[in-house]
């Protein structure tokens, strides 16, 4: 009996993928497919997948053609399953010519024409129309963004608005980007507007693009006050937009996988979490020089908090804060003590004094340590008590990991709302009443009530942008 396997994603089932099937099963007389799932497709890249697994394994299933159908989970299975299963030919379609050709010490190699004119991606583009994002403000992370951007498919980046025009001009020009002397011109040309402006400008920025229907990823932190997160997602479900805050963490492979360890119960029950991410400034940046918006905390909070809420919840009982100040009184480093009924936590920012930057989840049966940065999740231990016991776990993390926020906020605006667990509207609320809550202690509350009016739409005040 002559064995064939062949592989894929299978995503919106096409003609292609049928062609395909069909002359893989002629070539034997047992077809074996593999399907890849969600997390591999994820880890290598393909974020836009629509159907679920079972919708895919169904499709591939009703064609007739497979005669077994297995799941491909990890890079490298290929070289197993042709042993496993002891398979005469291995096939995929002719995009992949050559790719495979070091499968031919196992195995025949074959690779089917493919069926021109027709592809997963194509029918994902016509069934969601492309996302057009605009950008407010042109600061590092605007071009990460940018780059990032381009490997999802099914978004495009429209433009760049910033009311100080000189540097968004060139922005523009140095990313082949619009440039967007008004906002309302910008509205009109795009579908998603990503803030990147300075904090104290989001609110208004937000609130502006929901009310004219735009959809919206915030960076971090959202907003300063607990109630504008709460009436601003409010607005948001009003006019049926999605908004979303830019913690990319939330959304990386590696960080969902550490969330799902964590809670597992592999380490008991988790008492006490210590997070700190430090990054040394330069004393002349805006972050060490905005005596009402800057400072170690505004800064890097929101990074620090977010593993803390996702694994206490949103109801903590007590926040206290701890600086240490420059000559200007601005805070370079923030230690944020918080409580909870069933443990407590530590969120330490550093803007100006250095530390390790590790993340530490401590349960009862053991904890996890990840090492910085760990805010880009790639690796993690698990210990216990026993010294010599340790388990360790990997994850891809790929270009600046913005990609998987936009993937996440595109599916999302597409119908399928899966992704909304990895940050949710109520985690958002709880980490700008931290925010809140820091900036009174800080007495620096009178100077966060920015109105619209204070941040010019066409002319006028400098919007740098964000560093990190
Ligand atoms: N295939 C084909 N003809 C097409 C599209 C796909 O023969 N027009 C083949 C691929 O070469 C592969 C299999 O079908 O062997 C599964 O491909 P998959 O990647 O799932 O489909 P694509 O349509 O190529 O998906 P995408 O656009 O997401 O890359």
């Amino acid at each position: 009996m002559k064995k064939v396997i062949t592989y894929g994603t299978f995503d919106l089932f096409h003609e292609g993928h049928y062609k395909l099937l069909k002359r893989a099963k002629e070539l034997g007389d047992y077809l074996i497919v593999g399907v890849t799932t969600e997390t591999y497709d994820r880890s290598r890249g393909k974020l836009n997948v629509v159907d679920d697994l079972m919708t895919r394994i169904e499709n591939v299933r009703k064609t007739g053609f497979a005669d077994e159908i297995i799941i491909e989970e990890t890079i490298g299975q290929k070289v197993s399953d042709v042993l496993k299963y002891k398979i005469d030919i291995f096939t995929v379609g002719s995009d992949w010519t050559g790719v495979f050709d070091y499968m031919e010490e196992y195995c025949e190699v074959v690779y089917l024409e493919r069926t021109k004119n027709v592809s997963s991606t194509m029918l994902r583009n016509e069934a969601f129309h492309i996302q057009r994002i605009g950008i407010i403000g042109n600061g590092r992370i605007a071009g990460r963004f940018i780059s990032d951007a381009k490997s999802v498919s099914g978004v495009n980046v429209q433009g760049v608005y910033n009311p100080h025009s000189d540097s968004a001009k060139k922005f523009a020009k140095e990313h082949d980007l619009n440039f967007y002397k008004s906002l309302d011109k910008m509205y009109e040309d795009t579908d998603i507007i990503y803030i990147a402006a300075p904090h104290e400008t989001h609110y208004s920025y937000i609130k502006d693009a929901l009310e004219h229907d735009k959809h919206v990823i915030s960076e971090k932190p959202l907003v300063f006050k607990e109630q504008q997160a709460k009436e601003l997602f409010d607005l948001a479900k009003e006019r049926g937009k999605i908004l979303i805050e830019g913690i990319k963490t939330a959304y990386c492979p590696g960080f969902t996988k550490l969330i799902d360890v964590a809670c597992s119960g592999l380490i008991g029950a988790v008492r006490y979490v210590e997070a700190c991410f430090t990054k040394l400034e330069d004393p002349d940046t805006r972050e060490l020089t905005d005596l009402k918006y800057g400072g170690s905390f505004t800064e890097l909070g929101s990074y620090c908090l977010l593993p803390i809420i996702k694994l206490f919840g949103t109801e903590y009982e007590n926040a206290t804060f701890e600086s240490i100040r420059n000559e200007d009184g601005l805070d370079i480093f923030t230690k944020c003590n918080l409580t909870f009924k069933r443990g407590m936590a530590t969120a330490t920012c550093g803007l100006g004094v250095k530390s390790e930057g590790r993340l530490l989840i401590a349960g009862t049966r053991g904890y996890i340590v990840v090492d910085a940065p760990w805010w880009k999740t790639t690796y993690f231990e698990v210990h216990y008590e026993d010294p010599n016991l340790v388990e360790k776990y990997s994850e891809r993390f790929l270009g600046e990991g913005l990609r998987y926020e936009i993937a996440d906020a595109l599916n999302q605006i597409n119908g399928n709302g899966k992704s909304e667990f990895k940050l949710t509207r109520k985690e958002s609320i709880a980490m700008a009443s931290v925010m809140e809550k820091f900036l009174e202690h800080e007495n620096r509350e009178k100077v966060v009530q920015v109105s619209f009016k204070n941040i010019s739409r066409d002319a006028g005040e400098v919007i740098s942008g964000l560093g990190i």
